[in-house]
């Protein structure tokens, strides 16, 4: 029997949060969350696979996350370039084409670089579509997208809904089917606010490390008894 459900979404975002509440819950320290999550993403992607799924966004490091303690920053930064050095082949070799969207200025430059490199490594692969949320904030982007435009000269009268979606960082991806948020938190911390507007919204009753497999057939169960209706009938 195949794992793929009928009305499988194309492109699922998913906000992995809970990784701290993770060890905590454990007694161990935040960062050793942070890694947890790291090694169940590998498992996340090998299901989209199955599942059918051909593109995913994650959200990794938020515009505001640089507000944690210097010490949880440094250490998820390390787990980030780490994931880069040792994980990029096998995600290359497995057809995962990788991008970034946010802001690479800001970040160390030597993982910029790494960052930049990956990006263009993968470039031709399709197997699965994997877009990397780091250091991104939805304001910003919007912000971002309008200074753009302004200093392209466009007329305010003939700025449309289209021309700021194609300055945005996702210029040339599909909005989100569905996005998930692990951990039970309802809310969407500043992740894809323009893209979402019409997406389906899923929250997982596990953290970010406990989400599986089985968990995303879950989500992808109820996605597929959703109505999109878009504003229409
Ligand atoms: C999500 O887990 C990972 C990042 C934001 C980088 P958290 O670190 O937010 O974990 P909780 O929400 O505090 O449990
Ligand atoms: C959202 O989670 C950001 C990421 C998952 C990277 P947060 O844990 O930062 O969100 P808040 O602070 O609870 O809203
Ligand atoms: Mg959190």
């Amino acid at each position: 029997m195949s794992d793929k459900t009928e009305n499988a979404p194309y492109h699922v975002a998913i906000i992995m949060d809970g990784n701290g509440r993770w060890a905590k819950q454990r007694g161990l320290p935040r960062v050793a969350g942070h890694r947890a999550g790291t090694d169940n993403l590998r498992r996340v992607l090998e299901s989209c696979g199955e599942l059918g799924i051909k593109m995913l966004t994650i959200y990794a490091f938020s515009t505001e996350n640089w507000r944690r303690p210097e010490e949880e920053v440094k250490g998820l930064m390390g787990i980030f370039e780490d994931v880069i050095d040792r994980e990029l082949p096998e995600f290359h070799e497995k057809g995962v084409r990788l991008r970034h969207i946010g802001r690479l200025d800001g970040l160390k430059p030597v993982f910029a670089d790494k960052v930049r490199k990956a990006i263009e490594l993968t470039k031709n692969n399709d197997k699965l579509i994997l877009n990397i949320a780091f250091n991104y904030g939805g304001r910003a982007e919007i912000v971002e997208a309008v200074k753009t435009l302004i200093a392209k000269g466009v007329k305010a009268d003939d700025i449309t809904e289209e021309m700021i979606s194609a300055h945005l960082y996702t210029a040339d991806v599909p909005d989100p089917d569905l996005i998930i948020r692990t951990s039970g938190e309802m809310r969407v911390s500043n992740f894809l606010i323009w893209q979402g507007a019409y997406s389906e919204y899923y929250l997982a009753p596990v953290y970010w490390p406990d989400f599986d497999k089985e968990q995303m057939r879950l989500a992808l169960e109820e996605y597929a008894k959703r109505h999109r209706r878009f504003g229409g009938l």
